[in-house]
């Protein structure tokens, strides 16, 4: 689990902090943590298809990415997100490796799809869904870690790109 964590989430340095006017000088010693600002945050971070796996699990439905990874499986090398990493049922281990990497932050995206199945609020919300990500979010609070929420990683509903092209239209405003 811990390889397949580390090749499929992205493990990045949050530069939320943002130093103000400061630079950071590198140079050939070591760096630890204590070489950057204090409020500088180390995280890792990764978007809902790419890790969620469940696909077709909790009322999800198909995205854009599901449907092109099944439709031109020679183009992604026949991959696609089914299983991933299973994160959807394993996300508490995976976050127990975060902490134990000492990260500060967990950057994840919420799979539109999976809570809102027709891709529009006017059909209703998909609780199942919603239940999935208060549960993550209270574990990953729950380990001390702070949430980054992207709300939308690429990953649109199949059913608004059938509807009305997806971001080729204004409707998806
Ligand atoms: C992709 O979406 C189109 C339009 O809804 C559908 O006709 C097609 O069967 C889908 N392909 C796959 C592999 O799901």
């Amino acid at each position: 689990m811990a390889t397949k964590l580390a090749l499929v989430v992205t493990l990045f340095l949050v530069s939320c902090a943002v130093s103000k006017g400061r630079s950071l000088k590198f140079s050939t010693k070591q760096l630890d943590r204590y070489s950057f600002p204090p409020d500088f945050s180390f995280g890792v971070g990764s978007s809902a298809y790419q890790y969620e796996g469940a696909v077709a699990e909790g009322g999800r439905t198909q995205s854009i990415w599901d449907n092109f990874t099944h439709a031109y499986p020679e183009r992604t090398n026949m991959d696609n997100g089914d299983i991933a990493v299973d994160f959807y049922h394993r996300y508490k281990d995976d976050i127990k490796l975060i902490k134990e990497m000492n990260m500060d932050t967990f950057r994840f995206s919420i799979s539109w799809s999976r809570i809102l199945p027709s891709g529009k609020l006017s059909d209703g919300v998909n609780n199942e869904g919603i239940q999935f990500y208060k549960n993550l979010i209270d574990e990953i609070l729950k380990n001390g870690i702070k949430p980054f929420v992207t709300i939308y990683h690429w990953d649109i509903p199949q059913a608004l790109e059938d509807e009305y092209g997806g971001f080729l239209s204004p409707r998806i405003m």
